[in-house]
């Protein structure tokens, strides 16, 4: 049986009751916390930084899946490391030597993960599979929490899946952006080890429930 991760955002939980919101997940069947960093430059929006993150990983006590959507992450990867990320994903859009930066992200003990935006094709990612332990195949454009999934995401996560298993790699493929009860299962039927939601988990009335149900549904 398939144990697909759920990665909960943490973009969509409530500010003011911060700790209150990272117990609840502490509490769940949620596997990581998903943790956006945005600059502004890279996305139209800003969302928080470094004094949150440290506040987030005082309490967390799951693995920390932090998504840089900045330019030249190159900057602030051992500042991450620091922080208690474990995994830090950069974009291949964001990175001109993106082979140095996943050895850089590495060399500091963390899992490097490299995300796509919707209109970039996985086949650009052939000659870097092997050194890639996860690759997030952004459902929406990066940005924003609340936005509807575009449906091209499960050709895409196909198409992914195909490249890892001709090329041997042991990639993982996360899904971020729109996700819900309503895609969940096709994407990982598609070949998604590990999903993101933010709204869908955080805006549910019952958030636990909601994180059981998408472990539930995804186990196939
Ligand atoms: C979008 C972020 C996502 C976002 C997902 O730029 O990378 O992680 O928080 O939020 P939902 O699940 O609400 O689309
Ligand atoms: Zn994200």
């Amino acid at each position: 049986m398939k144990n697909t991760i759920i990665a909960p955002s943490v973009l969509a939980a409530d500010f003011a009751n911060l700790q209150r919101d990272i117990e609840m997940i502490n509490s769940s069947e949620a596997d990581w916390f998903h943790i956006d960093i945005m600059d502004g430059v890279f996305v139209p929006n800003i969302s928080f930084g470094m004094p949150v993150l440290e506040a987030i990983t005082k309490h967390a006590k799951k693995t920390i899946d932090v998504h840089l959507m900045i330019v030249d992450p190159d900057r602030y990867i051992k500042t991450f490391k620091n922080l208690g990320a474990d995994i830090l994903t950069v974009h291949y859009e964001a990175c001109t030597h993106l082979h140095r930066t996943l050895q850089a992200i590495k060399a500091e003990g963390m899992k490097a993960g490299v995300a796509l935006n919707p209109h970039t094709n996985v086949s650009l990612l052939e000659d870097v599979i092997q050194d890639i332990d996860m690759v997030c195949i952004m459902s929406v454009n990066p940005g924003f929490g609340g936005q509807s999934y575009i449906e091209n995401t499960y050709k895409k996560v196909a198409q992914l899946k195909e490249l890892i298993v001709k090329n041997n790699a042991a990639t993982l493929i996360e899904i971020d952006g729109g996700v819900t009860n309503k895609n969940a299962a096709e994407l990982v039927r598609a070949g998604a080890d590990a999903l993101v939601a933010g709204n869908y988990v955080f805006k549910a009335e019952d958030p636990i429930a909601t994180i059981a149900d998408l472990k539930k549904i995804t186990s196939l």
